[in-house]
């Protein structure tokens, strides 16, 4: 089981009550949503959001946003299609809809059986720090018909004395994209705790000519913005 701010969350109802008795003591802030600070939120939605971007070379894409908080993502990237963010917490569609009176937000659990496929799925920050996370990204899959963008903690890399996250293992999170018919086709590694994933639900050679597959999780190499990224965003437990 996991643990959030101290407190054991066993399911999404509790998970609900503790986003609104933090959001009664914190307001709406990053370290409301367990983020180490604003950086380090605003570093995570702009590496999703350089992932998004990469999918954009062709058509409009239609994008599910899974776990959209208040709507901060609307900062850092834009969709070329139709777009929908859903979230659990009411407070927190509310808040969205206010800052980003454009886009469309619903209160919604991912879970829920009357939400059609998109052609991206993306899930900034949510899969640590929800009850069962190997099936929110499973159900997350099944709602992708092209392209899934997320974020994990990696086991190894979080440090040992730090148990309350879902820890994520590399073999397992592979053979759970393998079994929903994805591949992984991009890792963006900030040398963090936590790596950005892009998987595609079609073949890899179908995949546009930009994408430059990895096998397994690499450190980015090369002209020294990793040195620098990682001096700014030290190794933290956080999301
Ligand atoms: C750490 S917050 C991140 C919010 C936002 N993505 C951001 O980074 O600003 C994780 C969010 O996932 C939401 N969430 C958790 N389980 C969910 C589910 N099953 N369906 C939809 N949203 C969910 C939570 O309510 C919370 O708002």
């Amino acid at each position: 089981m996991i643990q959030l701010g101290g407190e054991p969350v066993s399911s999404d109802d509790e998970l609900r009550n503790l986003y609104q008795t933090r959001l009664a003591e914190l307001g709406f802030c990053p370290e409301m949503m367990f983020y180490r600070d604003k950086n380090q939120h605003e570093l995570k939605l702009l590496a999703i959001a350089e992932q998004l971007r990469l999918l954009q070379a062709g058509a409009p894409m239609s994008l599910l946003e899974i776990g959209c908080g208040y709507g901060e993502l609307a900062r850092f990237y834009t969709s070329t299609g139709d777009y929908l963010g859903i979230d659990i917490v009411p407070e927190f569609v509310s808040e969205a809809k206010e800052r980003n009176p454009g886009l469309s937000y619903m209160e919604k659990s991912a879970f829920e059986t009357d939400i059609s496929q998109f052609d991206v799925c993306v899930l900034p920050g949510v899969l640590s720090g929800v009850p069962d996370s190997p099936g929110l990204l499973k159900r997350a899959l099944q709602l992708s018909r092209r392209y899934i963008v997320f974020d994990v903690t990696l086991s190894n890399r979080l440090p040992s004395s730090f148990s309350s996250l879902f820890r994520w293992d590399s073999n397992e999170l592979a053979s759970l994209l393998n079994g929903e018919g994805f591949a992984s086709v991009r890792v963006l590694d900030m040398g963090r705790s936590w790596v950005v994933l892009t998987a595609s639900r079609v073949t890899l050679s179908a995949v546009s000519p930009s994408f430059r597959p990895c096998i397994g999780v690499r450190r980015a190499t090369g002209d020294g913005s990793e040195k620098r990224r990682r001096t700014l965003y030290r190794d933290s437990p956080h999301l």
